[in-house]
């Protein structure tokens, strides 16, 4: 895939140098301009891990069905505020996400608009389908924009998650409305929030090493 190909023809120009976890930082930062956001500046050094483990990971990243307060607790144990929770959700105006992922969320919520709720059910039925995918972003899920913050005002937030930081809370209610305001500050926002993720807890100096193969340990 593509992290495989951008791989592949750095080890070829400098073999050994850069790493799997600072190519991955980069190529988040050019999607983002890409698809039309902002762009901010990427430290490089870091190193990659010796070993990888799905459960840990999936230890520390809050699912789909979290509530505000459990989104609040595991953004706060990365030394992520809520300010950049809010910010960093922004990432949903692109991509798509799987029945499994929004299920229960159309069927059991009452936090939905009822007409988009039906729309979902026809392509996500209670049961199979899991794969089925459905933009996270409605209106524009190839473009990096404000429209995901308009959805949430809308109650047309794809995932449980999304619709839990606008639903009547005074702590993250605010900050969607200005971003559904004001692209250029959610913009700032953004790129301030990831430099401040893409900082947390990164490997240098002799810890971790240099992938040769991103998909796994040397
Ligand atoms: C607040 C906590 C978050 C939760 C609960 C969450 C959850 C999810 C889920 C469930 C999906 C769909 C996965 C699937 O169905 O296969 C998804 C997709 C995605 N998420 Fe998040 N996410 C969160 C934060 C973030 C952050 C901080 C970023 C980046 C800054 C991000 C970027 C993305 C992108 C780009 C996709 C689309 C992937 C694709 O189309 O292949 N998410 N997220």
């Amino acid at each position: 895939n593509v992290v495989d190909n951008i791989k592949a023809r750095l080890e070829k120009a400098c073999p050994g140098v850069v790493s799997c976890a600072d190519i991955l930082a980069i190529a988040a930062r050019d999607s983002v301009v890409r698809l039309g956001g902002p762009s901010w500046k990427v430290r490089l050094g870091r190193r990659d891990s010796t070993s990888a483990s799905r459960s840990a990971a999936n230890a520390s990243i809050p699912p789909p069905t979290s509530n505000l307060s459990a989104l609040i607790s595991s953004f706060s144990a990365q030394g992520l505020s809520i300010k950049n929770l809010v910010a960093l959700t922004g990432s949903h105006t692109i991509g798509l996400a799987r029945c499994t992922s929004f299920r229960s969320h159309i069927y059991n919520d009452s936090n939905i608009d009822p007409s988009f709720a039906n729309s979902l059910r026809r392509i996500c039925p209670r049961s199979g389908n899991d794969s089925v995918l459905a933009p996270l972003d409605r209106q524009t899920p190839t473009s990096f924009d404000n429209l995901y913050y308009k959805n949430l005002l809308d109650k047309k937030g794809l995932l449980h998650s999304d619709q839990e930081i606008f639903n009547g809370s005074s702590l993250t209610d605010g900050l969607v409305k200005m971003y559904a305001a004001d692209t250029s500050l959610l913009f700032k926002e953004f790129a301030k929030s990831m430099i401040k993720m893409g900082n947390i807890k990164p490997l240098t100096g002799n810890a971790g090493e240099i992938r040769i193969n991103c998909r796994k340990a040397n």
